[in-house]
This record gives C-alpha cells, structure tokens and sequence, in this order.
C-alpha cells in the first residue's frame, strides 16, 4: 500500500491488518500509558506530516493532527486559501516539493483527480482526506467502531439512508464488502441523490466476490428493515452551494432518520453519523442525541484508525 486513496483499492487482508493495528494502539493506550510512550509514542519521532485543506473540517484535522503528536511526529496545517496552488503552482510542482521535505501528506480537496494527481507526483505517500467521491479515512474508523460495538463485522447489514450520491456513502460501499457486511442504500429515486454509475458497478462487484449484497431502495423503510446499523450523513455536503438547501430538504425529508424509522431495524440496532450533523434535517434529535447513537465513538476512532493506517503507509510496526 504506497498510498491511501480509495478502499476499493485495499484488500480485506489489508484492511484487517490496519483494524486490528488500531485497536492495538488504541488499548495500550488506554490501558498501559507508560508502555504506549515508551514504544508507539516514539515511533514517528522527526517524521512531518503535511495537511493540505481545501474545505473547512473538525474531526480530520484534530485527529490527524493529535494523532501525529501521540505517535511523536509533527504536522503542518496548511490551507489552500495560503497557498499558491491553482493560482502561482500546479499540482504536480506542490507534490513534489512536499516530498522533499516531509515524510507523508494528506489532503481534503473538491476534485477526486487532484489526490490522484497528487499521489502520482508524490514520492511519500499521499492519504485522501475527503473528496466530493469519497472519504475512505472516516469509513475506516466506521468499520473499527462498527467491530469494537458488534465484536466482529461479518454478517452484518448496513443501511445508509439520505443523500447516497455523496463521498461517504461511496467509501462504505466499497468498505462494507472488504468487511464481510452487506449494504442497503435508500435514497430518492433520481441520479442526484443515488450512488454515482461507476461507484455502483464496482461495488455490485466487490460485493459479488465478497459473497455479500448491495441494494439500493427508493423506500427508506425497506432499506432499514432487520439492519444492524443505521447511518446517514449531511444533506448538505461541503461541496454543496447554498442556494440548493431548499429544494434538497424537501426531497430528502422523507429519508429523515426518525424514532420511527430505527424502529423497522433490529432492536440491537446502532445509528451512525460521520458528523457534522444538523439535528431536524438528516435525523432527529432524538435519534442522535439517543441510546442507540455511537456518533462520538465514530468520531474518537478517526483518530486510532488513522494513527494505524500512517504507520502502515510508513512501513513501521
Ligand atoms: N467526519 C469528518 O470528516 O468531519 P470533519 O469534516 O469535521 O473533518
Ligand atoms: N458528505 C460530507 C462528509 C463530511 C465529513 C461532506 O462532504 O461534507
């Protein structure tokens, strides 16, 4: 693994490899704090990572950053907004000077193509932070929380509910597979709001040889009914502009995650979020803010997830 652009890229063997790493980590630091500092504290010591931003965050830049200073390492912020790129320097001028001198990079960027351009220019390797296509690093830590809630991933069924042509229903379509779970998507039946073409035959296939399922339904209860887990994301992706809000609540309204609709999945059902969430659009209050909610455990596992995934990018542990 040279660079972490896209699940679908990574095989199961991989992904269980970077899982089990991070709960590794996660529980000798919680458990051994002196046997943490002494071994993985250490591990990054002189080792720079690069954040490159081009739309705003909370959890990426807090947990990429936090973990590089609890792995003994340093990261950069830095914004596009300073920068001279797309304006002074092209893409494949910034990779390359970026190799030079730091040890890994990410990056949160609109257009899919500049990671990859990214990455292709880049001799340390490149994470994909988010994309308008994807969001690979929140599906990792989704998949950790899923295992640490469940005990295991295999068997289980996920529906992702709301605006499915979106980055982070994408990455779970292909991270369900890898993790031996099947997925139900349920949307409004229109190209705007489904998976995108290409993203539904890739994972129509990963699925196939994975032995597990992807469907898509018009019905959100349909899509729900016997899950185990429950997720949805903002109706209003970063990406989106402004003027659009008002047409897009009134078509996804009906995919709203309601008290009722948990009700059609299975009573030991969990609802997740990637957050930022907006309470009254794509769910209730009172399904967030409920007993059924594993948000924060999402959000806190960004953090281990991606101190493991750096290290395996760098070849250490
Ligand atoms: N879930 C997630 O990526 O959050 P941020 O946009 O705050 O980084
Ligand atoms: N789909 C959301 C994810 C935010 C973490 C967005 O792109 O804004």
């Amino acid at each position: 693994m040279q660079h972490f652009l896209d699940l679908k890229l990574l095989d199961s063997k991989e992904l269980t490899s970077i899982l089990d790493l991070a709960s590794e980590i996660k529980d000798l630091m919680k458990n051994n704090l002196n046997e943490y500092n002494s071994g993985w504290g250490k591990s990054m010591e002189g080792k720079t990572l690069l954040m490159l931003f081009e739309k705003p965050s909370l959890r990426t830049r807090i947990s990429f950053e936090v973990g590089m200073t609890q792995l003994g390492g340093h990261a950069i912020f830095y914004s596009i907004k300073d920068s001279p790129l797309g304006k002074k320097e092209s893409i494949s001028d910034t990779a390359k000077v970026i190799s030079r001198m730091c040890d890994i990079m990410m990056a949160r960027l609109f257009e899919h193509e500049h990671i990859i351009e990214l990455a292709e220019n880049s001799t340390v390797p490149v994470i994909n932070a988010l994309t308008d296509y994807s969001h690979p690093c929140q599906v990792l830590g989704d998949l950790m929380t899923i295992r640490e809630h469940f005990g295991k991933t295999e068997g289980l069924t996920l529906a992702y509910v709301g605006d499915s042509n979106n980055n982070v229903t994408h990455s779970l379509m292909f991270g369900c597979p890898l993790a031996g779970m099947n997925i139900k998507i349920g949307a409004p039946d229109s190209e705007e709001f489904i998976p995108q073409p290409d993203v539904r035959e890739q994972a129509t296939q990963m699925a196939g040889s994975a032995g597990t399922r992807m469907e898509i339904f018009a019905d959100p209860i349909e899509a729900v009914k016997d899950v185990d887990v429950v997720y949805t994301d903002s109706w209003m992706s970063y990406h989106i502009p402004d003027y659009r809000k008002a047409e897009r609540l009134t078509a996804l309204m009906p995919f709203q995650v309601t008290s009722e609709l948990m009700s059609h999945a299975k009573d030991s059902a969990v609802f997740m979020n990637c957050l930022p969430a907006m309470r009254g659009e794509e769910q209730t209050a009172e399904v967030i803010d409920g007993p059924q909610s594993i948000v924060f455990d999402q959000a806190e596992n960004r953090l281990h997830a991606q101190k493991a995934l750096m290290l395996r990018l760098l070849g250490i542990g």
